[in-house]
C-alpha cells in the first residue's frame, strides 16, 4: 500500500515536471507558425465550445433588417475585414501570420451560418482567449456587435445591396476610430 501511495504521488508530481521541463527546452511551438501544443487543441476547442454554449444569449433582440445588416457591414470593414478579410479577397496580410488563423467568415469554408447569433455574438464580445480574436466588448455598441453578428449569421443570403456594400471598393479596412491618421509636420 505504501509503495502505491508513494508511487502514486511520484506519478502525479511526474506530470507538472515534465512539462515544465518540457516548456524550459527551448522546443515548445510557440511561433505562429508552429504546430499546436499538447493539450491546445483541446482546451481551445473543447473548453471552449462548452463554456460558449451555456453563456451565449439564447434571445436575438434585434431583426435581420436590411438596416441591420448595413449596420453589420460598416462595423466589419472596419473591424473585422483586417483579419477575417472581404468577399473574393486574398487573406489579409494579418491573417497570414496568424495562429490559429482567422477563417475567411465569407468564403464557403470559413462560413459561421450554422452557428447561433448568440454564439457569434459571445465571440464578438468577449474574444477567444489565446488566438488573436478580440473582444469588442469595450469599443462596440451593443447594437453593432449583434448587427455583425447577424451579418455573419446571414452570410450566405445576403440581400444584393448589402452584399454589394460589403464587397465595395475601396477595400481599406481601417481600425476603430477610422481616417485620423495623423500627417507628420
Ligand atoms: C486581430 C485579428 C482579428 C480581428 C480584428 C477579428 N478577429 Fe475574429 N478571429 C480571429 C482569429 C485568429 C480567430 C480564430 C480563433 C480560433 O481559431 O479559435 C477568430 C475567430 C472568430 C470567429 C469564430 C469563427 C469560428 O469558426 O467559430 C468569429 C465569429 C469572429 N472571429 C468574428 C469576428 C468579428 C465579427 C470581428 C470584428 C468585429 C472580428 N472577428 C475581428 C482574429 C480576429
Amino acid at each position: 500500500m505504501k509503495k502505491f501511495l508513494i508511487g502514486l504521488v511520484i506519478g502525479i508530481l511526474l506530470v507538472p515536471i515534465g512539462f515544465y521541463l518540457y516548456c524550459r527546452s527551448g522546443h515548445a511551438p510557440v511561433a505562429t507558425a508552429s504546430a499546436p501544443m499538447p493539450l491546445e487543441r483541446f482546451f481551445a476547442k473543447t473548453a471552449l465550445h462548452a463554456t460558449i454554449h451555456r453563456e451565449a444569449p439564447k434571445n436575438v433582440p434585434f431583426p435581420a433588417t436590411a438596416d441591420n445588416l448595413f449596420g453589420g457591414v460598416m462595423v466589419y470593414r472596419q473591424n473585422c475585414a483586417f483579419c477575417h478579410s472581404l468577399p473574393n479577397q486574398q487573406p489579409s496580410p494579418a491573417a497570414r501570420g496568424m495562429f490559429p488563423k482567422p477563417p475567411a467568415l465569407f468564403s464557403q469554408r470559413g462560413m459561421v451560418t450554422d452557428d447561433p447569433a448568440g454564439v457569434t455574438y459571445w465571440k464578438v464580445k468577449n474574444g477567444i482567449r489565446l488566438t488573436g480574436m478580440p473582444g469588442f466588448g469595450k469599443s462596440l455598441s451593443n447594437l453593432q456587435m449583434w448587427q455583425v453578428s447577424l451579418l455573419l449569421k446571414h452570410a450566405n443570403q445576403l440581400p444584393a445591396t448589402v452584399a454589394a456594400a460589403l464587397s465595395a471598393l475601396p477595400a481599406s479596412p481601417k481600425p476603430a476610430g477610422g481616417n485620423k491618421t495623423k500627417k507628420k509636420a
